[in-house]
């Protein structure tokens, strides 16, 4: 099936490199535009352009809920972790708060597994009230702005809903006690309660030893056309079909079965990193979150992310130019999919895929260990540092009070 599709391919582009004529004009301005968009910011120094101090919490908000279940350190929340490891032999860590910028506690909210290794955040809101109430009587700085200088990296589906399911989550709201502070969380989605304004949105974690292991030449042709590997349809958690994914996927599904353009399948080969890399487009549709992993892998893959899923917030969206590099469909256009993938014109292609070569772009999207220039941790050091300085309006005048500490369910209310 695949040397048909590759026959496919190739037919494809002979048939627009004709058009290329057409749309010749203007291509020059474009190249600048795009080298411009995709340099500077990412390869920033944070060092030097903000101080973060550490809070130091009992080993049971973090350290001892690791030991319990190791899982944590490999799934798509870690970075909860590892920023904290980062943190803590990070140059731009003070030990002296008083001349902090910016606060952090280091809290793991989503080390929290089923057998089966899903997070489950039932136990977050209590666990976060608790160590902000912590921080809050022991040290005077919450007190002092009630966290709008304090940072949380709070990774989960919805970040600090702190609900797997969306519509929990949206009558939850993000915690109050966090209303104020700046969070660094993985759901990315305009306009929904469960994403602030400032907020800074970060990959999920992807293991970046294991992705490193099955690089392929990159010189490898890139003979399937559209790849993707994953779930179309959740029975389980949607048993009448049209909630997961809001039916992005099953359309996928549904249109693109049997065309031979399409190596879809929800059966996870052992090869999956190899074949992302001998793909022309990676689907990266919508699951019950607007991102998966994915995404990542595309990125570092060098497969182009054909994105599907309307009013996504991508990570550090300020600073990697996602128009450029991937592809954004509509949810309503997935049927028109083949249409859409199979007219754009070969140079827009190659152009999508030297962007995607660029290593500041792959960098960007992992947190290797150890941290290594421009990758994920930097981008939200720089992320912070671009927030500062702070505005007044910050600093809360002596006794006055925002936040109101009964507020929310009356579960969280319980001690942790
Ligand atoms: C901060 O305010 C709370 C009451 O809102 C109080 O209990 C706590 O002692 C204060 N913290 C400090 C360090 O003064
Ligand atoms: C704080 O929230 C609780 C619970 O929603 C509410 O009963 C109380 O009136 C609130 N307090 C203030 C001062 O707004």
């Amino acid at each position: 099936m695949r040397n048909w599709s590759w026959v496919f391919v190739v037919l494809l582009y002979s048939a627009s490199i004709m058009r290329i004529g057409a749309v010749e004009v203007g291509r020059g301005q474009q190249t600048e535009r795009i080298s411009g968009s995709a340099g500077d910011v990412l390869e920033d120094d944070p060092v030097g352009r903000l101080k973060v101090f550490v809070y130091e919490l009992p080993s049971k908000y973090n350290k001892k809920i690791l030991q319990k279940d190791p899982r944590c350190l490999t799934h798509m929340f870690a970075a909860e972790i590892y920023m904290h490891r980062f943190l803590l032999s990070s140059p731009v860590r003070t030990l002296n708060a008083e001349e902090a910028d910016w606060f952090y506690t280091p809290v793991y909210t989503t080390c929290d597994l089923t057998p089966n290794g899903l997070p489950l955040p039932f136990k977050s809101p209590r666990m976060m009230r608790s160590a902000i109430q912590l921080i809050s009587s022991n040290w005077p700085y919450w007190n002092r702005t009630e966290g709008a200088d304090h940072f949380f990296i709070v990774p989960h589906d919805f970040g600090a809903c702190f609900h797997y399911q969306e519509e929990k989550a949206i009558e939850r709201g993000i915690l109050h006690l966090l209303q104020r502070a700046t969070l660094v969380q993985t759901f990315g989605q305009r306009n929904h309660v469960c994403l602030k304004d400032g907020s800074i949105t970060i990959p999920p974690y992807a293991p970046p030893q294991k992705m490193q292991a099955h690089l392929i030449p990159p010189s490898t042709p890139r003979s399937i056309f559209v790849y993707f590997r994953g779930l179309f349809y959740d029975v389980g958690n949607d048993p009448e079909g049209g909630y997961y994914a809001r039916g992005a996927r099953a359309a996928v599904w549904e249109n693109f079965k049997d065309n031979p353009l399409f190596d879809i399948s929800t059966e996870h080969p052992t090869t999956y990193y190899e074949d992302m890399q001998r793909a022309v487009f990676c689907l990266c549709p919508l699951g019950w979150a607007p991102w998966s992993p994915r995404l990542v892998e595309a990125v570092v893959f060098g497969c182009i992310p054909v994105i599907i899923a309307d009013d996504i917030v991508l990570p550090f969206a300020d600073a990697i130019p996602w128009e450029e590099i991937g592809m954004f469909i509509d949810e309503k256009d997935v049927p028109n999919l083949d249409t859409i993938l199979t007219s754009i014109p070969p140079e827009v292609i190659l152009r999508k895929q030297r962007l995607l070569a660029n290593p500041s772009m792959k960098q960007a999207m992992l947190f290797p260990q150890p941290a290594q220039p421009g990758d994920a941790f930097h981008q939200i050091l720089n992320g912070l540092a671009r927030k500062l300085p702070h505005n007044k309006r910050v600093f809360l005048k002596s006794g006055n009070k925002i936040l109101n500490w009964t507020a929310g369910p009356v579960g969280d209310l319980k001690p942790w």
